[in-house]
């Protein structure tokens, strides 16, 4: 009854797509078939699709688009587009668009939680500077804590304003591979280096263990430099508590085609509720312990990225009380 290749068509289309003439269900393909279990059998239009607005689309056989929910599972959004195919058939096409709703709210969660956390520190600058100008007398010391509250505030926006600006370049760059020939290795060692001052601070030491002739990497020297110092700080930050005064870096071959860093502590580890939400953005397991040790929310969100730019793969083991291990695989340059 219906043109097989018409058929193969519209069950190429990865959408669930039918055809409707009048009241009649024509045409069916997988996707419809699978999503909504309609079958040819009942092939009343009204005992396949219950949805009184998207029925009055069809029955009404006009070019329309709707967006609904309850047409499969109840909470799922749908795009329904309808388009007349001739004087009597139309197509049918229905869009799943819970992905796409996901991403506009993470957009706007984005926005807000970047604003807060700006106005927060932003708010406090012009408390004490206002303080600061009014006239009136003000010993030394109170002047110079004011001041100096001022200051600290106005770092810790610019580091968040810096971690963001890191993010958007890094997702601008996201389907542009790196082509750096990269010694993981040494850049680990760099990096040590360069937060030895912070270990020290915290009385934490850095074990490195670098695997001999480890081979080069294609990378972004600055992201990766980016990403090792976030988990080495974040290990130092959080993982060198009591009872823990050594964290450990290492950079070794990882099966065939990897090359595997990982950063760890044994320090008090991260309860498994928060596991799954650590890359998102500004989100922290204790947001005042972060604040105060200069943390922005933003490092693992960064790291994620990176290693997802760099065709890597991201993997975080932590158990409370015994400590954290975060891995990075990434494939050697061939
Ligand atoms: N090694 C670790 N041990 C315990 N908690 C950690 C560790 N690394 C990260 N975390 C937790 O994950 C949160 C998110 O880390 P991150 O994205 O780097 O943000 P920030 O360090 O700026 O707070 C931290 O606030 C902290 O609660
Ligand atoms: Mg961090």
């Amino acid at each position: 009854m219906f043109n097989p290749l018409v058929a193969a068509l519209i069950d190429a289309l990865a959408d669930p797509v039918i055809l409707v003439e009048g009241q009649r269900l024509m045409a069916i393909n997988r996707a419809a078939r699978d999503q909504f279990g309609f079958r040819l059998a009942n092939s009343d239009i009204r005992l396949a699709i219950r949805h009184p607005r998207v029925l009055a689309a069809i029955t009404a056989a006009r070019r329309t688009s709707l967006e609904v929910e309850g047409l499969g599972r109840a909470d799922q959004p749908w795009l329904v587009e309808v388009t007349p195919i001739d004087e009597k058939v139309v197509m049918v096409r229905m869009t799943d668009r819970a992905a796409q709703r996901a991403a506009e709210r993470m957009r706007v969660d984005f926005v807000a939680n970047a604003s807060h956390e700006l106005r927060t520190p932003l708010a406090g600058i012009l408390g004490f500077a206002e303080t600061l100008a009014e006239k009136g007398a003000m010993d030394e010391a109170t002047r110079r804590k004011f001041a100096r509250t001022i200051e600290s505030e106005a770092k810790r926006m610019l580091r968040i304003v810096t971690d963001l600006m890191a993010l958007s370049r890094i997702e601008a760059d996201r389907y542009l591979a790196p082509r750096m020939e990269i010694d993981l290795g040494a850049l680990v060692r760099k990096c040590v280096e360069e937060n030895r001052p912070l270990a020290e601070r915290r009385g934490c030491a850095i074990a490195t263990e670098i695997e001999e002739g480890v081979p080069a990497i294609l990378g972004d020297e600055t992201q990766l430099l980016q990403l090792a110092d976030n988990l080495l700080g974040n290990a130092i930050r959080y993982g060198c508590t009591e009872g823990c005064d050594t964290v450990s870096v290492a950079v070794r071959r990882s099966g065939r085609d990897r090359v595997r860093l990982a950063v760890s502590d044994k320090g008090p580890g991260i309860a498994p509720e928060h596991l799954p939400r650590l890359t998102e953005r500004f989100y922290r397991v204790d947001a005042a312990r972060s604040r105060n040790s200069g943390g922005t929310g933003l490092g693992l969100a960064i790291v994620k990225h990176i290693a997802e730019r760099h065709r890597g793969t991201l993997n975080i083991a932590s158990a409370l009380g015994t400590g954290t291990t975060i891995t990075v695989d990434l494939p050697i340059a061939r």
